[in-house]
């Protein structure tokens, strides 16, 4: 069946295919099986060169690698269903991440394939999106969360071991990385961050001191003031603790927070002397999180600080070591919940 199109091109009921990819050969691949089953392939070699297609003539169905020089697959998504509705989009990658399909899926992608491709089952899938049958991807995108989801956990469990296995050696810290984590997911709620950011901040504040297990124990529980050398010691750790987190693929995101828990609002701290709103959000609130526990709990050289002290120093750093905000948030929330403070073992038998 033909007829004249919105643009003036004649249109059939086959459906076109804009087949992308910086690969030629998979480009070639592909639009002969396409061709093969009856559907009207087209080739672009990146995602500029797809919009600019996409442009000129309708296309029903784009089918687009992921990791492409220039345009990305995932803004080429985005840039097509912004653009042309209408239009399905099936994905091809040769890295399975549900991080990118979690993000594909709130985008709107029909489909994903990894590579090494079955042209004929993309094909298929291409005819099946031109039909506007429903896609596959939110249940398997779903399963891939939930697969994510349970790697994260394991994950975590067996890092934590390490973290304990630091603040074990330390009586006065025990219950440490809890209890920033207590004050760090309090923080970040108060300040209005979606669920998802809340919890990268909790599993981040759980392992923000683990690079401490490349710090000798002499340094660690040393009772008396650290000499320069044994204070340099002390300050590698945020650093050692993101490389460890670094090779934990699902603790990226985590690895750049524990990188980030010691820099200062005024560019004063370390490793990278990051200032203001260029040190990560979740960083200045485990910052702030982490400095709140220490005052408050009993150390090897300090006793414990009453909540009193706390405001007071926080207050009078605000701007300095801590965000402004953050401070903010949190004099408040002690304000709002004073029996969500953690008080010092000693002071509280039940503990
Ligand atoms: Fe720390
Ligand atoms: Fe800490």
């Amino acid at each position: 069946m033909k007829g004249r199109g919105a643009r003036g091109y004649v249109t059939t009921n086959v459906t076109t295919v804009l087949i992308v990819d910086d690969e030629p050969g998979i480009c070639h691949m592909l639009a002969e099986a396409m061709a093969s089953l009856g559907l009207r392939p087209q080739t672009a070699l990146s995602g500029g060169d797809a919009l600019t297609i996409l442009a000129r003539e309708p296309v029903g169905v784009v089918v687009t690698d992921l990791n492409m020089p220039g345009l990305h697959g995932l803004e080429l998504l985005a840039a097509v269903r912004r653009g042309h509705p209408r239009c399905r989009v099936i994905l091809m990658t040769g890295v399975q991440d549900s991080g990118w399909l979690a993000r594909a899926l709130e985008l709107g992608a029909h489909d994903y394939f990894i590579k090494p491709l079955d042209v004929f089952q993309v094909a298929q899938a291409a005819i099946a999106a031109g039909q506007n049958a429903p896609g596959p991807l939110p249940l398997r995108a779903a399963r891939a969360l939930v697969d994510r989801t349970q790697v994260r956990q394991v994950a975590l469990e067996s890092t934590r071991a390490l973290a304990r296995a630091v603040e074990a050696k330390d009586p006065y810290t025990r219950r440490h990385s809890e209890q920033v984590a207590h004050y760090a997911v309090h923080l970040a709620r108060h300040l209005g961050l979606p669920a998802g950011e809340v919890e990268l901040v909790r599993v981040a504040a759980l392992l923000h001191d683990i690079g401490k297990i490349g710090v000798p124990d002499s340094v660690l529980i040393k009772p008396g003031p650290l000499t320069v050398e044994e204070f340099a010691l002390i300050r590698q750790h945020p650093a050692q603790g993101a490389e460890i987190l670094r090779h934990i693929s699902v603790f990226a995101d985590e690895a750049l927070l524990v990188r980030g828990h010691h820099e200062a609002w005024s560019g004063e701290g370390y490793p990278d002397g990051l200032v203001g709103e260029s040190i990560p959000l979740g960083a200045r609130i485990i910052n702030v999180a982490d400095s709140v526990d220490a005052m408050l709990m009993q150390r090897t050289y300090k006793v414990p600080y009453s909540v009193e002290f706390v405001r007071g120093e926080l207050t009078r750093s605000a701007g300095e070591q801590f965000d402004p905000k953050i401070v903010q948030a949190a004099l408040e929330w002690f304000e709002a919940f004073p029996e969500k403070i953690i008080q010092p073992p000693a002071l509280c038998p039940t503990a």
